[in-house]
């Protein structure tokens, strides 16, 4: 088959179109041929060498899928042979063919594309078990979504809309301010030229959020437990700002605030089914319904994976980049 292999770690032109060997699906796993595949940051961070893959996870980059089960034991997921279907992987998106556990499938909601579906699983998958089930968004409550023009972001946003919350975000540039408000964002915030800090205590009236999803650490710790209202939980999913931050012990004791996080790609299959259950049955409604969809910024060939990359390098995305397969 073919499929795009990192040759080694470096620029978006390390990714290379090589031929490989066609998966064979394990006990559990079917084999799917690829209609399209969802680009994500750690397919860039494995790219540089900064994000190895899990122990048995294919080296191939790629978290994500939308394509046709050909093979394996789709019934081990409630699915038969020909299922149009999105998956999450481990890695081994970037191929004409990958396995994937059959218990991380989901089959493609009624009314999207493969490549809106191939957009999916890595974000949805994500934001639910970190915001609604980490992070416990309750009814009523409101939330705070750093980097809200990301493919994360843009998902919880929509999600967390969809689902009645207010929902505050920032980014960085007045059109992508714009564009995140068009998702229904309350307020998005600028914060290369705007304090979210206090933008955050002026639009909740000092009272704060009570989630906060951060993919940038560093400095915003401090920054975000001002922002937390009592009892509030900073859920952190990436570090972009970098790892270490100042942390003041007493606002956590005195405002009883929960600072917690996790990684997705390396737990384990029974973990990521329940989170495919609980999506299919709060969310998939919600995509068929039409009242949430992916936000795609642009498509590329699986070729052209390079330039995919190239422009997720320039961080100029708003929402997804999908590689597209000839299937
Ligand atoms: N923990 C997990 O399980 C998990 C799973 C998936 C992804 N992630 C992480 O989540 C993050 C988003 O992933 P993605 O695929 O959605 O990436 P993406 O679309 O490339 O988005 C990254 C966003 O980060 C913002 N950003 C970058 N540096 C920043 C900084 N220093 N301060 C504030 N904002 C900054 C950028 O927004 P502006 O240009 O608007 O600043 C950009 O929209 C990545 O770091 C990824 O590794 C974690």
């Amino acid at each position: 088959m073919k499929a795009i292999a990192i040759t080694q770690p470096g620029g978006p032109d390390v990714l290379d179109l090589v031929e490989r060997p066609t998966p064979v699906p394990g006990p559990g796993e079917v084999l799917i041929e690829v209609d399209a595949a969802g680009v994500n940051r750690p397919d860039v961070f494995q790219r540089q060498g900064s994000y190895p893959p899990p122990a048995g996870a294919s080296d191939l980059p790629g978290l994500e899928v939308a394509g046709r089960i050909i093979g394996g034991d789709p019934a081990a997921g409630g699915f038969k042979l020909g299922d149009a279907v999105c998956a999450l992987l481990a890695g081994g998106g970037y191929a004409q063919y990958c396995t994937a556990p059959a218990t991380q499938c989901l089959p493609v909601p009624a009314g999207l594309s493969m490549i809106e579906a191939a957009a999916l699983p890595e974000t949805y998958f994500t934001v639910w078990s970190n915001v609604f089930d980490r992070g416990a968004l309750a009814a009523g409550e409101t939330l705070l979504v750093h980097g809200g023009a990301s493919g994360i972001g843009t998902t919880a946003i929509e999600l967390a809309v969809a689902f009645g919350h207010t929902v505050y975000a920032t980014a960085g540039s007045h059109g992508r301010v714009q564009a995140i408000e068009a998702l229904g964002c309350t307020k998005g915030i600028n914060y290369r030229t705007q304090d979210f800090v206090e933008e955050i205590q002026t639009l909740t009236g000092g009272r704060g959020v009570d989630v906060i999803l951060d993919m940038v650490a560093g400095d915003y710790l401090p920054r975000n437990l001002k922002v937390l209202a009592d009892d509030g939980r900073l859920v952190m999913i990436a570090q972009l700002g970098g790892a270490h931050g100042t942390l003041n012990c007493w606002q956590v004791m005195a405002r009883r605030l929960t600072i917690t996080g996790s990684t997705l790609r390396a737990r384990p299959v029974a973990f990521k089914a329940a989170i495919a259950r609980s999506l299919r049955e709060r969310v998939w409604p919600l995509l068929e319904a039409g009242t949430i969809r992916p936000i795609i910024h642009a498509t590329f060939p699986l070729a052209e994976a390079s330039k995919a990359h190239a422009m997720m390098d320039a961080g100029e995305q708003i929402g997804k980049i999908v590689l597209t397969l000839p299937n």
